[in-house]
């Protein structure tokens, strides 16, 4: 068997670890092993290159992608795939791990229905694939999250302000949350909390009020202009106050532990699923436990919202 790895959308910490397990499983079971550059856009460019065990060595500390990323938007019409498949098909390749977000589920089960063999992986820091408990490369993120709000924590009791952090995570207010409650933050806001402007400036007006010396909020992205805000609360609380976007840090850095753990494992339970002839799923996380189901499952299953939002309030 010969066996494609690829990486695609938003690069995650953990993605490495993630084609180092596919590669060297392959290789374990005597199978071939093939990295697809820069995602479905290299595959359709047909950047395919054979990887010996070697190639994947001193990566597993590595964040980002070695195989490089990519969004290909045209990946949805069927005249592009065929261009994929045609590469897939010249090298002898007949079945491919991918590993990425929701876009990267929708292109692989294309690929599963056109007859190449597809397993997906959950690798994103958005935490946003519904089958899934964790994605890889969540963890990290929220450490570099964690890392950079408790500094900007250290400033703004030092000048006593209200700091306003946005983080990422898309529509997925998960990052935000968690790094709320792990930093003490005394307000969190995502679509999942909900967002009343009205009701955040009296609290924060209130928490002056009661002598808090400074406030830290967190704002998920997508859900108002931090910069906007921060100027009306300080505007209607006088609290003097700043707003911070974390951006792409968030992507990079050294993988945490669990992400190393969590990406090693799901690689290799990839080709063991291809091994035992399974095709069009996906991995997924559940406790410590990794199980698979169908791709189609995946993204047709509705997102549970962490119940960690809940305890905000009581938290603060
Ligand atoms: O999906 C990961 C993510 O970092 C999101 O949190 C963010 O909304 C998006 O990617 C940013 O995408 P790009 O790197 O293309 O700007």
């Amino acid at each position: 068997m010969k066996i494609g790895v690829l990486t695609s959308g938003g690069d995650a910490p953990g993605m490495n670890a993630a084609i180092r397990a596919v590669v060297r499983t392959a290789i374990y079971y005597g199978m071939e092993a093939y990295g697809i550059q820069d995602g479905y856009k290299g595959l359709v460019e047909g950047k395919i290159y054979k990887l010996g065990r070697n190639d994947v060595g001193q990566m597993l500390n590595r964040g980002g992608t070695i195989l490089g990323s990519s969004r290909l938007k045209e990946f949805a019409q069927k005249e592009v795939r065929e261009i994929a498949v045609k590469h897939l098909n010249n090298h002898g390749i007949d079945a491919l791990v991918v590993i990425g977000g929701d876009g990267t589920y929708r292109g692989a089960m294309a690929l599963n229905e056109m007859g190449i063999k597809c397993i997906a992986l959950p690798g994103t820091i958005d935490n946003d694939i519904s089958s899934t408990e964790y994605t890889i490369g969540f963890f990290t993120a929220l450490d570099t999250a964690i890392d950079a709000i408790d500094k900007l924590r250290d400033t703004s009791f030092s000048h006593q302000r209200c700091t306003v952090v946005e983080v990422m995570g898309r529509d997925c207010g998960d990052l935000s949350i968690f790094a709320g409650v792990a930093c003490g933050a005394e307000i969190v806001i995502t679509k999942e909390t909900g967002f009343e402007k009205q009701r955040v400036l009296e609290r924060v007006k209130n928490a002056k009020a009661m002598g808090k010396r400074h406030i830290i909020i967190v704002v998920a992205e997508n859900i108002v202009d931090v910069n906007v805000l921060a100027k009306e609360i300080e505007a209607f609380t006088l609290y003097e106050t700043r707003a911070t976007v974390l951006g792409h840090i968030q992507r990079g850095g050294t993988p945490s532990a669990f992400d190393r753990v969590l990406a090693s494992k799901m690689g290799s339970f990839a080709v063991d699923l291809l091994g035992k002839g399974l095709s069009g799923k996906a991995v997924f996380s559940k406790g410590i436990e990794i199980d698979y189901c169908d791709i189609q499952e995946a993204l047709n299953k509705k997102r549970p919202i962490t119940d960690l939002y809940r305890y905000l309030e009581k938290l603060n």
